[in-house]
């Protein structure tokens, strides 16, 4: 006999309080999928593949039979060289004990947001930025405190000055999400001295170091003495080395800060795939010219993005120094989300809402320049469509 359907009365659930409040505040948005004629400008991830070698290390690690767990805090010989490395950007040594393999970046600020944030505790975080931390610090249960960047998408230092007075944490990306903008050296040792004397924290999420394109040296915050010491560095290899499904990324900062962030890591992640670490090994080991070739391609595509761009009545370009985003502000009197649905449904263009990234992202569009040189140009014709016929 086949079973019959019954049925039952709805499941009394309600979720829990961190999914509640998550949802309540959250600006993040689902994008949809590129297809039929529909040119994506909306990506936040490189349209490379993964460099052919570390993709063989995978393999041969697979053939080697590394299919048991990892060690919790990650394989020993990727912290050691990841140690190397970021003693090279501190200027100081880094000792591998003070790393944490994660899940990549996005695990990585999960387990030190919720390593540090209490119920009630202020958070401070730059107005737009990329809207996981506001999401973190919500699910922790702290409260956001959004502090709007300065017209030229900078910090406004006096106002995060304010901001800044009795918080637990600082986040901020470098280069940033959505903006483009790098934090240079000045502006760090700025925010060293707003911090001097404090007790307030930093994470410094610097997903996009290597695209930097402002023709001076890349500043770490760890390679700040004002800074080094109460910052944990958020890094991933998604976006240098193309390994965005590959999901490996890490920590480093103070040993009470990392190894409260492990807490939360082994807790919710037990260890990191083995085989993706192996591969992430030879990528640190060997992929400095691949870094150099996909950083080379982004420059000129960023040059192409921003030269048709120029060319848009209405809309004001932001100064394109990093990541592969550049942050436009429009003239129009609409709502980002309403301009982005409309781009999308009726000109075949998806981009991403600067609301998205917080109340002062509104007004503006994010256009991603991971994508190739005839989608860019494709991609902002239609764009300047859409907008003309908005007006
Ligand atoms: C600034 C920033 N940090 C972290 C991440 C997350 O990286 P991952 O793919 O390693 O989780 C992203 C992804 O878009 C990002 O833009």
């Amino acid at each position: 006999m086949p079973p019959t359907a019954t049925t039952t009365a709805p499941l009394p659930f309600a979720p829990a309080g961190a999914v509640a409040r998550i949802a309540a505040a959250s600006r993040r948005t689902q994008q949809p999928q590129s297809g039929g004629d529909l040119v994506s400008l909306a990506m936040g991830e490189p349209d490379f593949d993964t460099p052919a070698q570390v993709t063989e290390a995978a393999n041969a690690s697979l053939r080697a039979g590394r299919t048991h767990y990892s060690p919790l805090l990650g394989e020993p010989a990727l912290r050691e060289a990841l140690a190397e490395k970021l003693g090279g950007i501190a200027g100081t040594p880094v000792s591998a004990a003070d790393i944490l393999i994660t899940q990549g970046g996005t695990a990585g600020l999960a387990a030190s947001i919720l390593g540090i944030v209490d119920p009630g505790d202020k958070v401070v975080v730059p107005d737009p930025t990329y809207s996981l931390y506001a999401d973190l610090v919500n699910m922790a249960g702290g409260v956001v405190v959004p502090v709007p960047l300065a017209p030229d998408l900078h910090w406004d230092l006096d106002r995060l000055a304010v901001a800044l007075d009795g918080a637990k944490l600082f986040v901020f990306c470098n280069p940033g999400n959505p903006t483009g903008i790098v934090h240079g050296r000045a502006e760090l040792e700025a925010l060293a001295g707003l911090l001097d004397g404090t007790p307030t924290l930093v994470i410094s999420d610097e997903a996009y170091a290597d695209l930097d394109f402002t023709g001076r040296p890349f500043t770490s915050a760890l390679s700040l003495d004002g800074l080094r010491d109460r910052t944990v560095y958020c890094q991933t290899f998604s976006k240098s080395y193309a390994m965005t499904g590959w999901r490996v990324g890490y920590l480093w900062g103070p040993s009470p800060l990392i190894q409260a962030a492990a807490r939360i890591h082994n807790t919710f992640n037990g260890s990191v795939n083995t085989v993706a670490q192996d591969a992430a090994l030879v990528a640190v080991r060997t992929c400095d010219a691949d870094i150099a070739r996909m950083r080379a391609e982004y420059e000129a595509r960023r040059e192409i993005m921003r030269t048709e761009l120029a060319r848009i009545p209405g809309l004001t370009l932001s100064s394109p120094e990093g990541a592969f985003y550049q942050f436009p502000r429009y003239d129009l009197d609409l709502p980002s989300a309403e301009v982005v649905a409309a781009l999308r449904t009726t000109y075949g263009v998806a981009v991403r809402p600067g609301g998205e990234f917080g109340a002062r992202g509104e007004g503006h569009l994010r256009l991603s320049y991971a994508a190739d040189a005839e989608s860019i140009t494709e991609g902002v014709r239609r764009l300047a469509n859409g907008l003309a016929d908005l007006r």
